[in-house]
């Protein structure tokens, strides 16, 4: 199976098994926003909640808070969001698509070093062992034409990008024959920019409205908090807020499922501290949010860095963590050294003095922030394509599973009783409800034991518990473990410490 299929096979099995639905379905859906579904939601409170106790519980000088999705328009004028917040838009005359224009360069640059791979992959089986990829590179004819069209286009995009020429975007769309896949033609209009912010008015009467935005990010909110806890919790810097909650942005190009939604949701820290130190902090954040993320179990080599070339005028060092989906290495979150430079737009914007008095220092000042920006959204979906598995067993039948980390897993251990008699469902719901208070259990009683094994599978349950007649004699039940399908007998007694040992969240809490 291709990554693409593959990629297909797993929004049908997130829809078939309760975790993603689109929004709006019966009304035929609503582009690029997502409903969660009873497992979908239980593995986002998982992730949230690793998030959450990381950063508020393990660092004493981190606190979160809630603000709201509404703020003073104010905030976004001062915050660059009115005014820069854009995306280079292209429409087709003849399809009337609307399209990112740097996006279509982009996917024009991919095709080539797509076509660029085949050819190397193509050499590799024709020399064996013998193959040398580097020299191939260096002297295959076909390699060498479509290398040097990549960098012809690159050089132009990225200078068009630096300088923010509109025109040229057009021009290298325009001169390298892109067309709209709908239609099939060059046809472009003009590029031109595009505000990411959703808008709505707020007031009673019309003419007394105010324009106010659905925040594009959750930050501003912790930027405009920024004196309120420093006072209430007597904060002393360095220390940080936290903060998880919806963001909207009226993506242009949206697609790959949750990866780039219109609503989606951002766990964002912004750590605040004193200038000149940023650069050391901004190395310590990088660290601890890698180590975070391979804590989970997913291969450490399915992620990597990936520092920003070109800066936002604000921030002196930006790095990206990317996570390998199955459409590449794409970004999953980003750790940002903003300098001052939020906290003096909202002093010099709401007139308020917004500093720290620093007692060693003796001096006050507008402290500096890094930031950490995550999607929920795009961390589920980095654990769902890591953990969705087509596996073929010794008898021949092949079985789904999400190998879900075990303390993220929607479902920690089902109770299935052998048969529905016997008092083996009273004995079975007696099980349920001991460990209902410590874990999220299903009990599941229809259906051959094999098919129920199957469909807990599906959904990542790490421990299936079958209570047969055995169990009215002895009080043992036999645990089925998720990824070896291997099987122990356990004494009921020993269930709770057995499944917490796996699932506990503090165990991977404890590794940080
Ligand atoms: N406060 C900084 C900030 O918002 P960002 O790189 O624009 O930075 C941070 O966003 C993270 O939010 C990204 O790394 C990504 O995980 C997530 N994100 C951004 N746009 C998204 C979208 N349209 N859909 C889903 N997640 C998104």
């Amino acid at each position: 199976m291709t990554q693409d299929e593959l990629f297909k096979v797993l929004v049908a099995h997130c829809k078939e098994y309760g975790f993603i639905f689109p929004s709006s379905e019966i009304y035929d859906g609503l582009a690029a926003v997502y409903d969660y579904g009873q497992m979908g939601v239980e593995l986002k409170n998982n992730i949230k909640q690793y998030w959450w106790n990381a950063m508020t519980r393990l660092n004493e000088n981190i606190v979160g808070i809630d603000s709201c999705i509404f703020m003073h328009p104010r905030i976004w004028e001062a915050s660059g969001h009115v005014g820069a917040f854009n995306d280079p838009l292209i429409d087709n005359k003849d399809s009337k698509k609307r399209y990112r224009a740097d996006v279509l360069i982009e996917d024009f640059l991919a095709k080539i070093e797509e076509k660029m791979n085949k050819e190397v992959e193509k050499g590799r089986k024709r020399f064996g062992e013998a193959f040398d990829e580097a020299q191939f590179r260096a002297t295959n004819p076909n390699v060498l034409r479509e290398q040097a069209k990549y960098d012809e286009v690159h050089n132009r995009y990225k200078k068009a990008e630096d300088a923010n020429d509109l025109a040229e975007y057009r021009q290298i769309i325009v001169d390298n024959n892109i067309v709209c896949p709908i239609s099939g033609t060059c046809n472009w209009t003009d590029v031109r920019q595009f505000n990411l912010m959703f808008s709505t008015s707020m007031g009673s009467t019309a003419e007394g409205a105010n324009t106010i935005y659905l925040r594009p990010e959750t930050a501003q909110g912790i930027f405009v908090n920024y004196l309120n806890v420093q006072k209430t919790g007597r904060m002393k810097i360095p220390f940080g807020i936290a903060q998880i909650g919806k963001a909207f942005r009226n993506e242009i190009v949206a697609r790959q499922f949750i990866f780039r939604m219109r609503e989606f949701e951002q766990m964002e820290m912004q750590f605040f501290i004193k200038p000149g130190t940023e650069l050391e902090w901004f190395k310590k954040w990088k660290e601890q949010r890698m180590k975070w993320h391979v804590n989970i179990g997913m291969g450490a080599e399915n992620y990597r860095f990936h520092d920003h070339e070109k800066l936002a005028h604000y921030a002196n060092a930006a790095t990206d963590i990317e996570f390998q989906f199955p459409f590449g290495f794409k970004e999953l979150e980003g750790i940002h050294s903003r300098t001052n430079w939020d906290l003096g737009r909202h002093q010099q914007y709401s007139g308020r003095k917004i500093e720290y008095f620093d007692p060693e220092e003796g001096a006050a000042y507008t402290p500096y922030v890094v930031e950490t920006s995550i999607g929920v959204d795009r961390m589920v979906l980095a654990v769902l394509s890591h953990s969705y598995k087509e596996e073929k067993l010794e008898n021949g039948e092949t079985r789904v599973v999400l190998s879900i980390p075990a303390p993220l897993a929607p479902v920690k251990a089902a109770v299935l009783p052998l048969v529905k008699k016997d008092g083996l469902p009273e004995l079975a719901q007696k099980v349920m409800d001991d460990l209902k208070y410590d874990f999220n259990c299903q009990y599941e009683e229809k259906d051959s034991i094999g098919k129920r094994y199957r469909r807990q599978d599906a959904i990542g349950t790490p421990f299936c518990i079958t209570v047969d007649h055995q169990s009215l004699e002895d009080g043992c039940v036999t645990v089925r473990e998720r990824d070896t399908m291997s099987q122990e007998r356990v004494k009921i007694e020993d269930l709770r410490a057995l499944i917490d040992k796996r699932v506990n969240l503090n165990n991977l809490l404890r590794n940080l």
